[in-house]
């Protein structure tokens, strides 16, 4: 949710070849504007997407820039709510990623103030300015007084115009630091990931909350909110640069699900080498848990869901819960060991609940695919997807590798699964089902709703698949569980309507499912492991069969999205790392 960069350089930088270049790489984070401003206090803005307007800007060389991607909360999408912001005098310029809960305070605190936007961000411009030249305090003393008054979440950069140095605030909302010696002399750059300098890097500082820095553009220093000095140790982090690009392929959502077969075999090496004892080690705080909780969002939740159907066919007690509804559904005591699943690490509704009970339970576990990631830093113990870089908004190698993490877990707890064949059986389903899937992509493309049904293992995949056909294709679909249908749902069934079956074996139970859809005049669409369906993915247990059913969904989705010519990478209204809560 909002990408912001800050570079501030020993020689003039180019905004346009420079910050805006690895503005760029953080557009997944939000689409809906962009701007950037230097540090002699131009500021250009607007909204729509990066490319257009790295095409119409005027470029300027600096050595202070900051730029913003925009995820709108508070405030329509318009030029007037883009970022930077600044205070009414142009003097003090900031970019922020969050939200501020108590703006109209803050803008209370600062006579005179009359924000032009609608942003809960613009009032910080104007709060630094009263406090500093009012006010008459210093750039750090109204630092420290920012952190005292605001509530909510926050990474800010701020500039100065005269004032050669650039100033980072963070709380709630994740902040990088890095030095990137090639850059303009050497530079130092600020940004929500690593993504935005992964090219140029593989070290970067990771900020806590509550703390700020005061960077110049040869050495900087970090403080806890009271002003005492706080240490930051440099962590490497390996981040290709390039899975950021399309290569040959349309769009990234393709170029991921084609990497599958690559990135599941990465994680499955990774597990007899670097991510041994990290594997031990999280499945031995599973073991001594009474109770384990799934905790994620989206489709890290569909994952997690997997995670609790293995569990319980080893008797393990198992929950899942859907984090933002945490507190309402799902009780953590001292012998609950907590699972978090991410693919950002950043999930602002995952970050929440975890920072509340982490005093409380017996332990978390990370299964991230960002490295150094809020919730991975947060962790007793952790496990890398290794999916590398995911780009487009919906989640597809990086939530097969998630399934595959959990059934790494899994079977060293002694759940009976070949994880070997996987890798090639997913290379095998792409290859078998892409023609199918394009056909029936043609068929449905028109269709303004399909339900996906399965049971045990695939009832999570049914949900995956129509999460799926509402982001990418904007159609509305239901994913649940078969055996509900005829409790109401079987109401909306009529003559052609789209259903599809995941129908592990000889599912009887879901056999009786498809055929009472059927009687009431469904077109029925059955994905099957056994060769008897329209869509046939390899013989597999059931666990395993949901990864390869998922694949068809992705695929599926995929092609309709092409033929409604939808933006697939960038699905309205969305971002990839959800930081708000
Ligand atoms: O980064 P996370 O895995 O925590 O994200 C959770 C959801 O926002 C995410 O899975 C979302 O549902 C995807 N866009 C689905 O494709």
């Amino acid at each position: 949710m909002c990408g912001i960069v800050g570079i501030l350089s020993e020689q003039p930088h180019s905004i346009r070849s420079n910050t805006l270049h690895m503005l760029k790489r953080l557009e997944y984070r939000g689409y809906d504007s962009v701007g950037v401003a230097t540090l002699e206090g131009d500021i250009q803005k607007e909204a729509g997407q990066v490319d257009p307007f790295v095409a119409t800007i005027t470029d300027y060389e600096t050595c202070g820039s900051i730029a913003h991607t925009r995820w709108a909360t508070h405030g329509g999408v318009s030029r007037v709510n883009s970022h930077p912001h600044s205070d009414a005098t142009g003097e003090f310029m900031i970019v922020h990623n969050g939200i501020i809960e108590n703006a109209d305070e803050l803008q209370a605190m600062v006579p005179g103030c009359r924000p032009l936007s609608e942003t809960d961000s613009e009032v910080i411009a104007a709060f630094f300015r009263h406090r500093v030249v009012e006010d008459g305090l210093s750039m750090e003393e109204a630092i420290q007084d920012f952190f005292r008054v605001t509530e909510g979440t926050y990474a800010v950069l701020l500039m100065r115009k005269g004032d050669e140095r650039m100033y980072a605030l963070k709380h709630n909302s994740p902040l990088a630091l890095a030095r990137v010696g090639g850059l303009a002399g050497g530079a130092f750059v600020l940004a929500s990931d690593i993504s935005a300098f992964s090219d140029e890097t593989g070290e970067a500082y990771f900020f806590d909350d509550m703390t700020y820095a005061i960077v110049a553009p040869d050495a900087f220093e970090v403080f806890g909110a009271d002003g005492a000095a706080h240490a930051m140790v440099p962590h490497s982090f390996e981040w290709s640069s390039e899975e950021a690009t399309l290569e040959e392929h349309p769009h990234f959502m393709i170029k991921e699900i084609l990497e599958q077969p690559q990135t599941a075999l990465r994680l499955l090496e990774s597990f007899r080498t670097i991510q041994s004892e990290p594997l031990t080690a999280f499945a031995a705080h599973m073991k001594r848990a009474r109770r384990i909780v799934f905790l994620s969002c989206g489709t890290s939740y569909h994952a997690s869901l997997i995670g609790a159907f293995m569990l319980n066919q080893l008797n393990y007690e198992a929950h899942t819960v859907i984090a933002s509804e945490f507190e309402n559904f799902i009780l953590v005591d001292a012998s609950t060991f907590v699972i978090a699943i991410s693919q950002s690490g950043e999930t602002m509704d995952v970050i929440l609940p975890l920072k509340q009970i982490i005093d409380d339970c017996a332990g978390l576990g990370a299964i991230v695919n960002v490295p150094h990631s809020t919730i991975q830093r947060l962790s007793t113990v952790s496990l890398d997807l290794l999916a590398g870089q995911e780009i487009c908004v919906a989640s597809t190698k990086a939530f097969t590798n998630q399934v595959i993490a959990l059934m790494g877990l899994a079977e060293r707890l002694g759940f009976d699964i070949d994880l070997s064949v996987i890798p090639g059986k997913i290379s095998q389903t792409l290859e078998d089902i892409d023609p199918i899937c394009k056909h029936l992509a043609d068929e449905l493309s028109d269709r303004n709703e399909i339900y996906v049904l399965g049971r045990g293992a695939a009832y999570p995949m049914a949900r995956e698949i129509a999460l799926k056909f509402k982001e990418i294709d904007y159609i509305h679909a239901e994913g649940m569980m078969a055996g509900e249908l005829k409790h109401g749902t079987l109401a909306l069934i009529e003559d052609g309507t789209p259903v599809i079956c995941l129908i592990p074996g000889s599912d009887r139970s879901m056999l009786s499912s498809q055929r009472e859809v059927e009687a009431r005049g469904a077109r029925t669409i059955v994905v099957s492991n056994t060769g008897e369906g329209e869509v046939n993915v390899p013989p597999s247990g059931n666990a395993e069969f949901a990864i390869y059913a998922c694949l068809f969904g992705h695929l599926l989705s995929y092609y309709i999205g092409v033929a409604r010519d939808l933006p697939i990478d960038k699905p309205r209204n969305l971002a990839k790392s959800v930081t708000v809560g």
